[in-house]
Order: C-alpha cells, then sequence, then structure tokens
C-alpha cells in the first residue's frame, strides 16, 4: 500500500474537514453574535454611565460636547475643572488601559498617577463591580465620540494645589473595596448598589467632617450643598423620607414634582434631568426599597414631617387699597412683594395652580423644613429641570433675573412671609443669610482655614529648629 496509514488517519482527516467546513459556515455568524455582544456591552455602559451621571460634570451645560469636560464645579475649595473622558488621544482618555481606567474610578488616580480630587466621586465608584467597570469602558471607547479639545486646568489654592496630598486623604477616607450584599433580598441589593455605587446620593445627602469626607455615621442625614441644602433622606418618618410611599418616591426620582411633597431645584433637578428619570421601573424601585431600610437619623427639633405644615392662607384683604405693587417704594413689605412677585402663579392663598404645575407653598418641604436654604435659594436661582420632553421653569430673582432683580432685604421679606403664611416656625430669614446664600453658601471649616494653612506651616517649621535648639540645650545640661 502506497498509504500504508492512511485509513488511520481517515477519522482525524474526515474531522478536520467537518471543522474545516464548519469553521467556513460559522464564522460570520461567530462575528455577527461578538458584534452583537459588543453591542449589548456598549449599550450596558451607556446605561450605566446615566445611571453614574458622568455626563452632569464632565459636560459643560447646554452647549458643551458630551463628555468633553471643561464644567467648572465649585467647591468650597476652589473650582475644580472636570477633564476630558471622550476617546480622544490627544485630549481625553484615549490612551486610557481597562486598568488605568478602573483605577481611575474606583481608587481616584489619573494615568499618569496624579491624585484626583474628591469631586470625582470615586469614593463611590470605589463600590463598582468588575463587570460594570469593564462595560463603561468599553462604552466610553467605543460608544463615545471623541472630541480633541481640552479642558482647563484646575489651579487651586495651596495646600490644596498639592495632588499627592490627597494620599492622606485617601488613606483616611477611601474604602477600596468593591460593593457586597446588605440584604438577602436581591431588590435591596439592587438598590443599595445603585444608590451607594452608580447614583452617587450620598455625595450630596450624607454630611461631611472638617476634612470634608462623607461622615458614613450620619449617612444620608442631610447636607449643605452650597446654598442648596440636601435633606434627610434616611427612612425617619418625621426628619426623613419615611412617611413618603414608595409610589410618591418613585414618582420623585422620575418626574422630581410630588404633589404635597416637594419639586427638585438645585442640584437634585440636574440629578432628575441627566439621570434619575432614565432608570427603568425596576431599578427606581430598587433605589425606594432600599431607602426605606436606611438607618433612621432623627433630628431632635423635629415634631413632624416638613411637608405636613401649613394651610392655604391669604393676605391679599389687608393689603387692598395700600399702595399699588408697582410703586418700587412700597415693596418692602413680604406680603406686598409676594403679591407682586409670587401670587401669580403661586396664587393668593399660596395653594398653587389648578394641576400643581405651579406647586402648593404649604405642605412643601422647601418651607416646611426648618432649613431654610431651599426657599432662599429657590427664590434666588429659580427652579429648572427638563423631564421627557417638559420644561418646568420657575424664573430667578438674582441679579440675573429677567423679572426682576430683589435685594437681599426684599428676599429675606418675602421668605418670612412665606413661612408664617404656610412654612414651618423658627428661626426667621435675615438679609445676611440671602447674603450668604447670594455667595454660594457658607464656607466649610477646611475652606475657611485655607488663608491661615501657609502662615501656620511657617509658624510650625520655625517652631521645630527652636524646639530641636532647646531639647539639645536641655541634654547638653544634663550631661
Ligand atoms: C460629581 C462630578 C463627577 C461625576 C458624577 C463624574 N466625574 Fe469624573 N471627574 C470629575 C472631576 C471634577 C474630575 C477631575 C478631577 C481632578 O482634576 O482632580 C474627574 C476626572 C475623571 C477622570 C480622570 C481623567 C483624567 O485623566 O484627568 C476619569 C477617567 C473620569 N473622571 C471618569 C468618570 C466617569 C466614567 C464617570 C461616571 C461613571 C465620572 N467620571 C463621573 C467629576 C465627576
Ligand atoms: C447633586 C446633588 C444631589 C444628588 C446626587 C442627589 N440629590 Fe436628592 N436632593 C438634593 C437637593 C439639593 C435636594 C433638595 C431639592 C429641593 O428641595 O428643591 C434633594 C432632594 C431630595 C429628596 C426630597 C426630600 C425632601 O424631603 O423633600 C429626595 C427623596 C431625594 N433628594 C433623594 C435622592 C436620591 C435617592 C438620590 C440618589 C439616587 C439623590 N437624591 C441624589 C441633591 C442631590
Ligand atoms: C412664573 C411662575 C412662578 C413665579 C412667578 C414663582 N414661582 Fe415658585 N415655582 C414655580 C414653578 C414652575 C416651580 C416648580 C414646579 C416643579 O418643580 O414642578 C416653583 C417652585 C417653587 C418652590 C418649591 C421649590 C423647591 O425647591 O421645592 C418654592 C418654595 C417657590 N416656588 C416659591 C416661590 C416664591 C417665594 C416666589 C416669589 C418670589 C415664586 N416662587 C415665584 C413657578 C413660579
Amino acid at each position: 500500500m502506497p498509504f500504508p496509514a492512511l485509513h488511520k488517519y481517515r477519522a482525524a482527516l474526515l474531522g478536520s474537514f467537518f471543522l474545516i467546513i464548519a469553521t467556513l459556515f460559522c464564522a460570520p455568524h461567530a462575528q455577527g453574535q461578538a458584534a452583537k455582544d459588543q453591542a449589548a456591552l456598549v449599550e450596558q455602559g451607556r446605561y450605566l454611565a446615566v445611571a453614574a451621571d458622568c455626563m452632569a460634570c464632565h459636560t459643560v451645560p447646554k452647549d458643551g460636547q458630551p463628555f468633553a469636560g471643561g464644567y467648572g464645579i465649585d467647591s468650597p475649595l476652589g473650582r475644580i475643572y472636570s477633564t476630558n473622558i471622550t476617546p480622544s488621544k490627544s485630549a481625553g482618555i484615549g490612551n486610557y488601559t481597562e486598568q488605568q481606567f478602573a483605577r481611575a474610578l474606583r481608587e481616584g488616580v489619573r494615568a499618569d498617577g496624579a491624585r484626583l480630587y474628591p469631586a470625582m466621586p470615586y469614593t463611590s465608584y470605589t463600590l463598582l463591580s468588575d463587570d460594570d467597570v469593564h462595560a463603561l469602558y468599553t462604552y466610553f471607547m467605543v460608544g463615545v465620540k471623541p472630541v480633541d479639545t481640552v479642558a482647563p486646568q484646575t489651579a487651586l489654592p495651596f495646600p490644596f494645589s498639592v495632588r499627592a496630598s490627597m494620599m492622606a486623604w485617601n488613606m483616611l477616607f477611601l474604602d477600596n473595596k468593591r460593593f457586597t450584599a446588605v440584604s438577602d433580598q436581591q431588590q435591596i441589593n439592587r438598590g443599595a448598589y445603585l444608590t451607594n455605587a452608580l447614583a452617587h446620593c450620598s455625595a450630596c445627602h450624607t454630611p461631611r467632617n472638617a476634612l470634608m469626607a462623607e461622615d458614613n455615621s450620619k449617612a444620608f442625614g442631610g447636607a449643605p450643598l452650597g446654598s442648596w441644602y440636601a435633606p434627610n433622606i434616611t427612612s425617619d418618618p418625621v426628619s426623613g423620607i419615611g412617611g413618603w410611599s414608595d409610589q410618591e418616591l418613585a414618582q420623585y426620582l422620575q418626574t422630581g414634582h410630588v404633589r404635597g411633597k416637594n419639586q427638585a431645584a438645585g442640584g437634585m433637578a440636574e440629578a432628575v434631568q441627566n439621570s434619575l428619570q432614565f432608570l427603568s421601573k425596576e431599578d427606581t424601585a430598587a433605589i425606594v426599597a432600599y431607602l426605606k431600610t436606611t438607618k433612621p437619623i432623627r433630628d431632635a427639633a423635629d415634631v413632624k414631617p416638613a411637608h405636613e405644615y401649613g394651610q392655604p392662607k391669604s393676605a391679599e384683604a389687608s393689603l387692598r387699597g395700600a399702595v399699588g405693587p408697582n410703586e418700587t417704594h412700597s415693596l418692602n413689605s413680604g406680603a406686598v412683594l409676594y403679591s407682586a412677585y409670587c401670587a401669580s402663579c403661586h396664587q393668593a392663598n399660596g395653594g398653587g395652580s389648578g394641576n400643581q404645575a405651579y406647586p402648593s407653598l404649604f405642605r412643601n418641604t422647601a418651607t416646611g423644613s426648618a432649613n431654610r436654604a431651599n426657599l432662599i435659594s429657590t427664590i434666588l436661582y429659580g427652579v429648572e429641570r427638563k423631564v421627557g420632553d417638559q420644561d418646568v421653569l420657575m424664573p430667578r430673582f438674582d441679579s440675573q433675573s429677567y423679572v426682576n432683580p430683589l435685594t437681599d432685604e426684599q428676599i429675606a421679606a418675602i421668605s418670612n412671609h412665606v413661612l408664617q403664611q404656610y412654612g414651618s416656625p423658627g428661626a426667621p430669614v435675615t438679609a445676611q443669610d440671602v447674603a450668604v446664600a447670594r455667595d454660594g453658601g457658607s464656607k466649610p471649616m477646611l475652606a475657611r482655614m485655607q488663608p491661615y494653612i501657609v502662615p501656620l506651616i511657617c509658624l510650625v517649621a520655625a517652631l521645630i529648629p527652636l524646639g530641636l535648639l532647646g531639647l539639645s540645650i536641655k541634654r547638653r545640661r544634663r550631661k
């Protein structure tokens, strides 16, 4: 036989033959499958980026290119510019490996090794799973259009300009761990993951300590946010959201508007507009289920929920025959100012419009809360929110107002009128309160200390040699 062993290989040859045919047939299918997997991964990453609200900080509002950065975040320590996170190789993160991307997200370290400021919420994103980081990376590399515009550089005052100082801060406050289950119920775990890892609700609603790290012993207990206030959203029925129904909470996250409770303005309006309204029904329900399980925090001064204060009341009768509201010298009492600038929408009795598109000012947490910040800031900055194709708009009354800029005294007078008529009793609003809110809110201690840090360091530096000198003299004497 010329090929004595051929029959021995017949099976193998046949096998290879079938394999080749199979490969020829299936390769396009496999390729198609790979493309489908990739598309699904990009879509998953896109949804995660929405839930994590990367857009809010990494895009200049209104006319900025998506994810091209350059948005100036006014932190109490100075303005921090978000960076370009499009896949541009010259201006963005096009050269980031997945590992470097994961490190930026979960540890706050840039590809070049420099530390990021915690204005980038890596203390929340640190909980992200490997799978989700992979999907986010794929989306940013494949699904986002590269933009070659370099974002402006951040230049904080010394000593915050030293990025390496964040290493010490991270050692104290970054718990570099992935998410672990908090409950044996799947829905509550999903809610905890969304709330804590992705949506970083705590970045606004959890108070911060003297070094500006979130104080987890008071998680979701309410915190100042520039001139606004992110209220207590723990499960407490008096100080928190324990008295809200699940349905109301879900509606608030999806639309920012719940009759008889609150309307989202400021940072919450941005969170709803850019992120929360796009979550699936299941994910919204999961967040609500989790919020209802959070540890309740009660403010001892609160006697009833903020949304239970007030009833309709009109001061119009007392104004009849008084000077016309358009004569500026008459605009000095809260009642007259309210009549001139607020009643057209919120009605003379504060009850708002029939469909509540102009909401009631009683049974509203902005007026019922002992913290007056959201009432003052609403008057100063108005309300602006786009949900679906609906624009919600209340005009602002600060110096940029197209209606009429109001003074600190006038805004304090309106606030006190609104509080007396419709809100909770307690400390009145002063013109000084309004001035502080106009200036971006009161500064935390670390920011107030900034001017003294350099002299302090010099003082300590001068004292150390003096101390050493003293020590050596002592020693010499002992000898
Ligand atoms: C609350 C605002 C905020 C959100 C939300 C946010 N970022 Fe950032 N991010 C920043 C800021 C500010 C910086 C720059 C910080 C600095 O310069 O130290 C930054 C920096 C980064 C960097 C480093 C880029 C570089 O090389 O400079 C990456 C990567 C990044 N962000 C990705 C993301 C992704 C992905 C998301 C969503 C999952 C996200 N960020 C959400 C504010 C934010
Ligand atoms: C960028 C900051 C920011 C983020 C992020 C944020 N919030 Fe808020 N939130 C606020 C502010 C500010 C208010 C007050 C809004 C107002 O009264 O106009 C608020 C109000 C609320 C209220 C109404 C409370 C009340 O008593 O009226 C709820 C509920 C709420 N937020 C839940 C959440 C949840 C859940 C998340 C995360 C999924 C979240 N927020 C993320 C800033 C934020
Ligand atoms: C042109 C109509 C209009 C005028 C004038 C107006 N508002 Fe509003 N106001 C609105 C709208 C719209 C909302 C938000 C509704 C929503 O979010 O769904 C709102 C919301 C509010 C809220 C709730 C905000 C929050 O954070 O919860 C308060 C408080 C308020 N207005 C007070 C005032 C006061 C005080 C004045 C007068 C200085 C005034 N408004 C003038 C339309 C108006």
